[in-house]
């Protein structure tokens, strides 16, 4: 175990005294375990909550065409990512690594497959995500102070419970779709705001006990988000009508809440703000990770001297982030999202599968019904696949584009280590300017 690494002194490649104004120290600079049950389950859910089940039923609603197929699409995304998160539970187990997808898809199919995936994830999903959430968090921002400037009259919770019943939930299946590819959108539209179920799995180096914690967390923080989103649908077409729901200017918390509705946009912007956190704080443990085998710049692994964060690659994930949000329509970004981030959760969690061939005595702490994962990867190779033949959108080819793009950076920068000299120069001023260390991955 290398226990003397003396970070005042550790830019790798030029090995140039850094001083640091702390006191120095002699202990390898690694993540701390933080992370146990009651954390890891909140963390969970409070990175799937956010903007999704604000914005996405009225387009669940309106491509699947009734009730019925609307709270199928709900029910069965929860059950999709149940099964994600149980595969998922498998891997993180099993690789202890922090860095989710990318540390799976490194040891389950190659290192170049991980590569495309840390650049989709830096410079397509971390950044569209981030911006549809901050989005919304600023348009119901905007709706706070609007409201506070001309307060609603007040309307009344007990009439509207008790006038509307569950009439609408009686038409079902009225009108339903059954073009597959509307159904796929209707999923992206729905499994976005089940996006999250993942998360825990980033920073697993960060759990205690990881190999009860991280499946438990996955376990419990999913289901429970389940019945909140289709109770939570279930409310939306009962109080305002499906008609109302398709309506943009229908509004549950105003039925519901009448003058008490400024705490709509109050909760929008907490649930907003903590999936925006749970996201830049997931995504910066994959880039550390990414950049710890050389897969993006040096500087991005290091972490912070006293907080014990990574500080450089969290900070170049909100960057990325910010100048995302700037060209940004809420609807064609989520089908950006979605169609790369679909396509690298099929692979990973067909990963779970490769590994039981590949390793079949490698030790799992946790092993799932292998049925589970084979669905999974069905169902994300159709999400992927059925929008694309079916109704062919622009997105699809800009998300292609800057997955490929990934390509062009691989060589001379991965396999060719051009330019390291530029590298280090701005590696040590970060270092100076940052008190960062390079925190190499030390198994327990
Ligand atoms: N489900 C969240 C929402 O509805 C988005 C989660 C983004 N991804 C993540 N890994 N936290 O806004």
């Amino acid at each position: 175990m290398a226990d003397s690494v003396d970070f005042r002194k550790r830019n790798t490649n030029t090995n140039v005294e850094l001083e640091f104004d702390i006191e120095p120290r002699r202990d390898v600079l690694k993540l701390k375990r933080n992370v146990g049950l009651v954390s890891g389950v909140s963390f969970i859910i409070g990175s799937i909550i956010g903007s999704g089940i604000f914005i996405s039923p009225t387009g669940v609603l309106s491509e699947t065409g009734s009730v019925g197929l609307s709270l199928v699409v709900w029910a069965a995304s929860g059950a999709i990512s149940l099964l994600g998160a149980l595969s998922y539970a498998e891997l993180g187990t099993m690789i202890p690594r922090s860095g989710g997808e990318y540390a799976y898809l490194y040891d389950g199919m190659f290192p170049f497959i991980a590569y495309m995936y840390s650049w989709t994830r830096t410079i397509v999903l971390q950044p569209s995500g981030v911006a549809i959430i901050c989005l919304t968090f600023a348009s119901y921002m905007v709706t706070f102070f609007e409201y506070c400037g001309s307060p609603a009259p007040p309307e009344k919770i007990i009439a509207c419970l008790a006038i509307d019943g569950t009439t609408h939930l009686r038409d079902g299946f009225k009108g339903s779709t059954n073009s597959p590819s509307k159904i796929a959108l209707s999923f992206y539209d729905a499994m976005w705001a089940y996006d999250g179920w993942n998360t825990l799995n980033f920073l697993t180096e960060e759990i205690k006990n990881p190999n009860r914690n991280l499946p438990w967390s996955n376990y419990i923080g999913v289901p429970l988000v389940t019945i909140v989103y289709i109770l939570t649908n279930i409310s939306y077409i009962v109080v305002l009508s499906p008609q109302g729901l398709l309506d943009s200017s229908a509004d549950w918390g105003k039925e519901m809440l009448g003058s008490a509705y400024v705490i709509m946009p109050i909760a929008v912007m907490f649930s907003t703000f903590g999936a925006a956190n749970g996201l830049l704080y997931s995504s910066g443990r994959m880039v550390y990770a990414a950049a710890r085998e050389g897969h993006l710049p040096e500087v991005l692994s290091y972490v912070h001297a006293t907080l014990y964060t990574p500080l450089p690659s969290i900070a170049l994930t909100g960057i990325i982030a910010i100048l995302m949000t700037i060209p940004a329509d809420i609807g064609s970004l989520v089908d950006f999202f979605s169609f790369a981030a679909w396509l690298f959760y099929g692979l990973t969690v067909a990963c779970v599968v490769i590994l039981r061939i590949r390793q079949p005595n490698a030790e799992r702490p946790i092993k799932v019904f292998i049925l589970f994962p084979i669905v999974f990867t069905l169902i994300s190779i159709y999400l992927v696949i059925a929008p694309i033949i079916d109704d062919p959108r622009l997105e699809f080819l800009w998300a292609a584009i800057f997955i490929v793009g990934g390509f062009l950076f691989y060589f001379p920068f991965v396999v060719f280590k051009i330019d390291r000299g530029c590298f280090d120069y701005v590696t040590t001023f970060l270092q100076l300017v940052c008190q960062i260390a390079p925190s190499p991955y030390i198994p327990d």
